[in-house]
């Protein structure tokens, strides 16, 4: 028994040693766990210190941004702005986020955002224009919309991002009516221009009118002369004067020589007539403002009554060649062309003002589907430093008040309009040519 009772207690004794085993390994444990811990702590400060690099770099990206940029989720609530929307339309990102993006829209664009988010579920949206509600009134922009989605590919939202078109369309507005203000000044320009051609004619046509008027006149004279003698005629019939007494009246009134002249006066006055009528066509044609559609036209009339009047208002002893053709047609608008004319051959009549030889020669042909005009003249010429001014606008070697220089730029567009030609050179021989094509058929310039 008690040999029982000295045996050793080892049980107690290896428990005691478990026990410490254990605890070594529990400590051992929680100081790997510790220096995990510590790992993952450093770990993290890297991780947000390089979270915090990465912010601070896109929120510079952000505030450097012209464009406005809006974040939303699925349902257009603003999740983030930039810098460039908050100044625009004078609020903080705290103030919009959780707001509708629609809220920032001018109501006459809504229709057009609240199909965005249905659109771009198909494809991104570009360049669409919207108006801002801005701080100091609408500001146009043109609005991009891409959808937003998450790592599986699921759309949470879309980013907008709006380019302010603010200074484009205005600079845009304001060329436009710089344009439109240019245009107007044009007509006036080749308005005036046209009057003054015709101011140049007017005194070469009143003399022109002058003449059968004056032969109307005489002829009328005439008339009421004999009318005067015929009445005392058949008042002597009326009073139941003899065949003798008849007889000798008519001798005395000079009867038979009267009715013999009636129709010639007549024949003559009509002709006045007719010849007025013809100057106030030709002057109406030149000064017609408003011009119908093109059509086809007589280019050898246009020429004629054009050299018609600037031979007779230039009063001076012009030879002039004609080499024209009874009927030449042309297509465009006669009116127009006639101001060509006129002025083609009025510059060609100016240039030869101090010459010792005056000579014009008018050339007109047709070939191919087209109608060519020639004013060729004996003047000086052209300087050569000259020749590629002559279509300037308002380029004139002619003293002021006598030509605006505005005759050949006019002509020029014209012509160009027309789907012409317009050439002027020099001629070895002296003088200057110039040269007008225009078509002769209805084309794609009509
Ligand atoms: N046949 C010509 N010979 C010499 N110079 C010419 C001839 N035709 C034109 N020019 C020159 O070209 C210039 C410009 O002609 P343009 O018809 O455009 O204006 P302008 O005749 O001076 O003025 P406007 O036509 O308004 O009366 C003339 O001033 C002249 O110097
Ligand atoms: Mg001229």
């Amino acid at each position: 028994m008690s040999q029982e009772n000295e045996l050793p207690p080892t049980p107690q004794v290896s428990s005691a040693t478990d026990s410490e085993d254990a605890w070594v390994s529990v400590i051992q444990k929680m100081d790997e766990a510790y220096a995990d811990l510590v790992h993952y702590q450093v770990e993290v400060e890297e991780k947000n210190a390089e979270l915090e690099e990465n912010k601070v770099f896109f929120d510079s990206i952000q505030r450097s941004m012209s464009d406005v940029l809006i974040v939303c989720d699925q349902n257009g609530v603003i999740m983030r702005v930039n810098s460039a929307l908050e100044v625009l339309v004078g609020k903080t990102e705290g103030q919009l986020v959780g707001e509708n993006f629609t809220q920032l829209i001018e109501q006459r664009y809504l229709q057009k955002v609240n199909g965005f988010l249905k659109q771009i579920r198909v494809q991104p949206i570009r360049d669409c224009e919207l108006e801002l509600k801005g701080f100091e009134g609408s500001v146009p922009l043109s609005m991009n919309c891409s959808p937003r989605k998450n790592h599986r590919g699921r759309l949470v939202g879309m980013v907008l991002i709006g380019r302010p078109l603010g200074e484009l369309q205005k600079a845009y507005k304001e060329l436009n009516e710089a344009h439109a203000e240019l245009k107007l000044a044009q007509e006036r320009l080749v308005q005036s221009e046209k009057m003054a051609s015709l101011g140049r004619l007017v005194a070469g046509v009143a003399h022109e009118l002058n003449n059968p008027i004056s032969f109307v006149y005489g002829n009328m004279h005439a008339l009421q002369r004999y009318t005067d003698r015929l009445s005392q005629y058949f008042d002597a019939i009326n009073e139941g004067q003899s065949r003798e007494e008849l007889k000798r009246m008519r001798e005395q009134l000079r009867l038979e020589k009267l009715i013999k002249d009636l129709n010639s006066l007549v024949d003559g006055t009509m002709e006045g007539a007719d010849r007025v009528k013809e100057i106030v066509n030709d002057l109406r044609q030149f000064s017609s403002t408003q011009e119908s559609a093109k059509t086809h036209f007589d280019l050898s009339h246009v020429i004629r009554t054009a050299l018609h009047w600037i031979i007779k208002e230039s009063k001076r002893p012009i030879e002039v060649t004609e080499d024209i053709p009874e009927e030449l047609q042309a297509f465009g608008h006669s009116g127009q062309i006639h101001q060509v004319v006129v002025n083609l051959i009025q510059n060609a009549v100016d240039a030869m003002e101090d010459s010792p030889v005056q000579k014009l020669s008018l050339k007109a042909w047709s070939d191919q589907g087209q109608a060519f005009f020639s004013v060729i003249d004996s003047g000086p010429g052209i300087p050569e430093e000259n020749l590629s001014r002559l279509f300037d606008p308002f380029f004139t070697t002619k003293p002021v008040g006598q030509g605006t220089g505005l005759g050949l730029s006019i002509s020029y567009g014209i012509v160009s309009e027309h789907g012409g030609k317009l050439e002027i050179r020099n001629l070895s021989s002296g003088g200057a040519a110039a040269l007008l094509v225009l078509t002769n058929e209805e084309d794609e310039h009509a």
